[in-house]
């Protein structure tokens, strides 16, 4: 059975390459899923890719990967400094989770400081742009992928 990776974005990334391109480049998230699907299918592996900007729907595929995905690569968005609901929810999720930002979220507002979700990640990628859900999948291939 191929393994398979959830890859979760929350609100606003849809707008990826035109929302303040100063802050998070020109890169669209088709491009992003496209470059996930890639490094996967690289390592025999599948990647699930989602977006949206309502919270109840990241939590249910949250729900889902329990059933269907070895590892979640999350970059919750604006969910990341506010939402104990996402937090319960990746802690219900046994495998390793990965946290992205594409900013370097600590050069940024106070408010962006803090992550509900950095305390249940296993690891934590921010400020290297797009590359880091590249970065992301290329670690969490060697965490669940096939060994040797
Ligand atoms: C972000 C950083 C968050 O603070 C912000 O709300 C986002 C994107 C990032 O990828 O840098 O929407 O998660």
């Amino acid at each position: 059975m191929t393994t398979t990776i959830m890859v979760l974005n929350g609100p606003n990334l849809n707008l990826l390459g035109k929302r303040q391109p100063e802050i998070y480049g020109h890169v669209t998230l088709a491009d992003v899923e496209a470059m996930c699907a890639e490094r996967a299918a690289r390592h025999g592996m599948a990647v699930r890719f989602h977006q949206s900007n309502a919270e109840y729907q990241i939590i249910d595929w949250i729900h889902e990967a329990r059933e269907i995905a070895a590892g979640i690569i999350i970059n919750p968005a604006a969910f990341t400094h506010t939402s104990v609901a996402v937090l319960d929810a990746l802690n219900a999720f046994d495998g390793p989770v990965i946290e992205v930002h594409i900013s370097n979220v600590h050069k940024r507002e106070s408010f962006r400081h803090f992550s509900y979700v950095s305390l249940r990640a296993d690891g934590v990628i921010a400020g290297f742009g797009t590359e880091g859900y590249d970065l992301a999948l290329q670690k969490m291939v060697s965490l669940v992928g096939p060994k040797g």
